[in-house]
């Protein structure tokens, strides 16, 4: 078996990341791990991304990034045949030096492709074969805790190629943003609405609106985009509890922000209970001065800005109604002044303009598109 693995945790020495993003989205997470580290990423498959940087790009990401989920440091990635292989590879790895022997951990397996192993047997051997590394040498060993794990080792099985790594997220996935204090039934990933606000050439200053706004998450990550403020605010990931790194250099670049253009952003809704809820949001996000919020109906509005960004409704209403409703706003729409207008629906068929580009995506089971019209 060939391993290229790190004997030692390296400072200033060049890493292997892996990230993780929304699936059919990870142009746009290359696109911004190239902007905010200079990496060249690629894709490994279906929201995931891997790319060698700087040790300094697990504080960058962690602060900055706004279109990625978790991010893990590659320990290892090799060809491999027989669970025990697996097991043999955990002893060839310098654990200890990531893991201190009072700290907690867990190890959480995903597996593709036929085995003769399920991921709960991986997560158990592999555990065990952590644990294992401290007794041969005597140590003391580190606690399993499946529930609130300092450190978690993600095992990648993809086929006969297995992928070690340390998540340096958490628990916590990164779209899981702070000032969401009040949801909206269909609230969109604010990782999805960053993603529509690139795929619209969105711009630092430029007029956004979102004539639907629900609970705000597209005006709130623009809003957040132009004014540089971090999207992951009183995060806390896992890294700052991880012996290896040094958590003011994540802390420091979390209140190293407000530099940025004042935003010229709108969301409307025709639902004051929505309307409400954008407006905590933003007051969390502390941006609520920052953005124009009101209720209106985005039929008869009068359209003038930059771009259109939008989530439209798609699951509630019956047919007829959204038949309805898609044929006014977009009737509305193309009367208005925009550059690009970008839209998601799972309603594709619905939309009577011409589409320039469709991103076919898929969310759980529903079969959902971003589609921009210039
Ligand atoms: C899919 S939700 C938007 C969710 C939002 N992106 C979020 O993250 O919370 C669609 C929104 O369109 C609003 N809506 C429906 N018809 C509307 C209309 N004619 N004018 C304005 N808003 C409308 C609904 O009230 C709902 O909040």
């Amino acid at each position: 078996m060939s391993i290229e693995s790190r004997p030692e945790p390296p400072a200033g020495t060049e890493w292997v990341f892996l990230a993780t993003t929304n699936r059919d989205l990870e142009a746009v997470a290359i696109d911004e791990i190239e902007a905010l580290t200079g990496a060249d990423a690629t894709v490994t498959h279906p929201g995931m991304v891997r790319f060698t940087a700087d040790i300094a790009a697990v504080y960058t990401l962690h602060a900055r990034a706004r279109s990625l989920h978790r991010i893990m440091l590659e320990l290892v990635r090799t060809p491999f045949e027989t669970l025990d292989d697996l097991t043999a590879l955990i002893g060839r790895l310098a654990i200890p030096a990531y893991l201190g022997s009072e700290q907690s951990f867990a190890v959480r397996a995903k597996r593709r492709g036929e085995h003769s192993f399920g991921s709960p047997d991986v997560e158990r051997e592999l555990g065990q074969a952590i644990i294992d590394r401290y007794r041969s040498q005597g140590q003391p060993r580190p606690a399993v805790d499946l529930d609130d794990p300092d450190l978690i080792f993600r095992i990648i099985v993809r086929g006969n190629t297995v992928t070690v790594a340390i998540d340096a997220t958490g628990q916590r996935s990164l779209h899981r943003r702070w000032y969401r204090v009040r949801e909206h039934e269909a609230s969109l990933r604010p990782t999805i609405a960053y993603a529509m606000c690139q795929y619209a050439g969105y711009q630092p200053g430029d007029r956004l609106l979102d004539p639907m706004c629900g609970c705000g998450t597209i005006p709130i990550e623009a809003a957040l985009t132009s004014l540089d403020l971090s999207p992951t605010l009183n995060h806390d990931p896992a890294l700052t509890a991880f012996q290896f790194l040094d958590p003011q250099r994540y802390h420091q670049l979390q209140r190293d922000t407000d530099s940025g253009t004042r935003p010229a952003v709108t969301g409307l809704d025709i639902d004051d209970g929505a309307v409400e809820a954008t407006r905590a949001n933003a007051r969390e996000a502390d941006i609520l001065d920052s953005i124009t919020v009101s209720t209106e109906d985005a039929t008869v509005i009068d359209i003038e800005t930059d771009v259109v960004v939008t989530d439209l409704p798609f699951g509630i209403r019956t047919n007829t109604e959204l038949r309805v409703l898609y044929d006014a706003f977009f009737e509305n729409l193309q009367a208005g002044s925009w550059e690009r207008a970008v839209v998601h629906t799972a309603r594709e068929e619905l939309v009577p303009i011409e589409i320039s580009e469709t991103i076919p995506m898929r969310r759980g089971r529903l079969e959902t598109s971003i589609l921009v019209i210039e």
